[in-house]
């Protein structure tokens, strides 16, 4: 894939993104542009950008979102008072993505709402693995605006072939949503995989059961999934597997968007947890600048 001309496009982002956006901009073959955000003692933001080009990137990932969202707005604001004439948002975490209907009368549609308030600021949308049930087209979400929503699969799959060859490794995806990710980077790695039903007790806790007809003793477990919130999910994963006989278990995920109590999931066993770059997290290592690249060179004109 050609490099983005320096000409076309600069990469704007927040401080708190500083080492992504600029693997961004590197790989975009762009100029990097720091978005400066000064916080008044009464929580207000006050947001300032350097002049923009017709074409302009905001990098900005949204975990902890209620208040980047309000700064992400106002330096979108910003730089087409400052010279942009297309917006192009990579958000490698898209927050409010699941609750996509009332599930419970009186409940707001968090995804219809958080959608429209993007693409009122926004030309074309990229992300990286959302967390989607019902919505099949991302540009749906975005008021028909282009989006594309990057999959870590290659990359994921990339760092288990890294891992060396290993004929009892298994794959171990934590609930039936995520069957068709693993059956992907199954195919990619070349390794089995297996899928385990979960239930939600409660937003902290989780109860897991691995499939009967998979001969877990002895095996190098890797749980791969989405995202890994609380941990609750990855740590009853790898006590079920451990009380399989495992012979070890470590995970891989995209997305960390809360603090990840690491002693902990070592305590249920896991030896290693490896996660993509959306979020910065003490666990990166897989870089999604690569992926993010090529769907800002697909959508941006
Ligand atoms: C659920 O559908 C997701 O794929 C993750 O398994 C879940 O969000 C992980 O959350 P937690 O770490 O809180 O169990």
């Amino acid at each position: 894939m050609t490099k983005m001309s320096a000409s076309r496009c600069n990469v704007h982002g927040c401080a708190e993104d500083e080492a992504a956006g600029r693997r961004l901009a590197d790989q975009l073959g762009a100029p990097y542009q720091p978005i400066q955000v000064r916080r008044f003692p009464d929580g207000e933001s006050l947001v300032s950008v350097a002049a923009a080009r017709g074409r302009a990137v905001v990098y900005r990932t949204l975990n902890e979102p209620n208040g980047k969202l309000i700064e992400l707005l106002l330096a979108a604001s910003a730089l087409r008072d400052n010279g942009a004439e297309h917006l192009t948002l990579v958000a490698p975490y898209m927050p409010y993505m699941r609750q996509d209907k009332a599930f419970a009368p009186g409940q707001a549609v968090s995804q219809k709402v958080i959608g429209a308030l993007l693409a009122a600021s926004f030309d074309a949308v990229v992300t990286a693995a959302p967390h989607l049930h019902r919505t099949h087209d991302l540009s749906d979400v975005f008021g028909g605006k282009p989006a594309r929503a990057v999959d870590p699969a290659p990359l994921i799959a990339a760092a288990l072939r890294g891992d060396g060859a290993a004929s009892d490794r298994i794959l171990l995806g934590p609930d039936e949503e995520s069957a068709p990710a693993l059956r992907t980077l199954a195919t990619a790695s070349g390794l089995n995989f297996a899928v385990a039903r979960k239930r939600r007790l409660s937003d902290r806790d989780v109860a897991l059961d691995l499939p009967l007809n998979v001969a877990w003793h002895g095996r190098h477990v890797v749980i791969v999934d989405d995202i890994a919130s609380t941990g609750a999910t990855l740590m009853k994963a790898a006590q079920a597997a451990r009380a399989a006989g495992a012979a070890s278990v470590e995970a891989i995920v995209c997305h960390v968007p809360a603090p990840l109590d690491l002693d902990k999931l070592a305590r249920a066993g896991i030896r290693r947890v490896r996660s993509a770059d959306s979020i910065a997290h003490a666990t990166n290592a897989i870089a999604l600048a690569p992926l993010l690249a090529d769907a800002v060179r697909a959508l941006t004109p």
